[in-house]
């Protein structure tokens, strides 16, 4: 029988691989084979999200958890290594851009195995970023290239990877978004954080260029505490930036904002879905705000996914205070051109099975 191997490892991956597997289970003849690397272990950063997007429960924890970028990725590469020689895999899927995807990808592809990345193509054309070393060597791996949005298939082209490995799906985490929404407008996640619909904004930060320089995390949070001074900012902490805070000495800082651990896929979807505004690090939150149509203000200097700046409603704001709270101001003009991008329509899924018939078929 031909056996499919998933890999999931990080926060961001569980969303993109629950759809497809779910996807693969009707009607097609492949055994799945799930594994879970171990990059994050925290309950509500890893298990509660495989609970929340009902995965079945993995069929190998490889436990290698934190380290450096050398140690986190050549742990996953040993561990992995050993279930590829046990499962044989016809396939190999990985997504994103973690650590766990290069890792995976490196192991499939020394071993002949065919790899397909879900995510492929996205550049930021920033190499200070680890993810961005991660895309471009998962997609030199791959064999099955599943873009999200027309610029990624751009990307692959100009850099010389062959049109029939480049396959133009949409974007997977926005099958998870609409299949889950209705159940988050249910969710009481307010209950909890006493914020009115519509009437706060919510921020994530975690990437190690803004959290872990001093004066840049300063001068988001001067442009933050601005910002709550005309609604709530809601801030679920990642365990990375709960260290920085404590580092930094930043804890009273925040003054408007309320500091929350955590939150899982339901609770974190029903949180950004009532907001007014997103502030935000995270790509995936770029794409979500767009999906549903909420102002985002990146606080980076460059996006990989520049379709949510033209076609979305995200703007590329920096991490410079007065350039952040321009962005602000500039976020609730009307603006004709926000729409949710071709193919993100919640069938990916179901458009990568059909790829994925088809490559094994032949
Ligand atoms: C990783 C991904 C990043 C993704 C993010 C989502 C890479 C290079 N980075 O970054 O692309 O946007 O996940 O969250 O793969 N920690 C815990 N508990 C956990 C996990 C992490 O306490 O369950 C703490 C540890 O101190 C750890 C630190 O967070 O050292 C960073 O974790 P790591 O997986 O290395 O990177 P992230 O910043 O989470």
């Amino acid at each position: 029988m031909t056996t499919i191997v998933h890999v999931i490892g990080a926060r961001p991956n569980y969303m993109k691989i629950a759809p497809l597997m779910e996807a693969l289970k009707t009607g097609s003849p492949f055994r799945q084979v799930l594994v879970n690397t171990g990059q994050h272990y925290d309950d509500i950063m890893s298990r509660a999200f495989v609970r929340d997007l009902g995965l079945p429960s993995p069929d190998y924890d490889l436990g290698v958890g934190s380290g450096s970028h050398a140690a986190q990725t050549a742990a996953v590469m040993v561990e992995f290594e050993k279930v590829c020689l046990a499962e044989r895999p016809d396939l190999v899927v990985v997504v994103g851009d973690v650590n766990s995807t290069v890792a995976a990808s490196l192991v499939a592809a020394k071993l002949l195995v065919p790899v397909a990345h879900v995510e492929a193509g996205l550049r930021s054309r920033d190499r200070t970023m680890p993810e961005e070393v991660n895309r471009i060597v998962t997609d030199r791996l791959s064999d099955l290239l599943l873009t999200p949005s027309r610029d990624g298939s751009e990307n692959l082209l100009a850099e010389g990877v062959p049109p029939e490995k480049i396959h133009l799906v949409g974007n997977i985490m926005i099958d998870s978004l609409l299949r889950h929404l209705p159940m988050a407008s249910l969710d009481r996640v307010r209950d909890r954080i006493p914020v009115d619909a519509g009437g706060y904004a919510v921020l994530t930060l975690h990437r190690p260029s803004n959290v872990d320089n001093g004066d840049v995390f300063r001068r988001i949070l001067a442009a933050i505490r601005t910002i709550a001074e005309s609604m709530p900012v809601v801030f679920p902490v990642h365990p990375r930036t709960r260290q920085r805070i404590r580092d930094f000495g930043l804890d009273r800082d925040f003054d408007g904002v309320i500091l929350h651990d955590p939150l899982g896929y339901i609770d974190f979807l029903s949180l950004t879905s009532h907001a007014r505004l997103v502030l935000t690090d995270s790509g995936g939150l770029q794409e979500e705000s767009t999906a549903l149509g909420i102002p985002c203000l990146t606080l980076r200097e460059n996006t990989e996914r520049p379709i949510t700046v033209t076609e979305g409603t995200n703007q590329v704001v920096g991490t410079d205070t007065e350039a952040i709270l321009a962005g602000y101001r500039r976020a609730f003009s009307p603006s004709a051109s926000r729409r949710r991008p071709d193919l993100w329509d919640g069938r990916t899924a179901g458009r990568i099975t059909t790829v994925f018939c088809d490559f094994l078929s032949s």
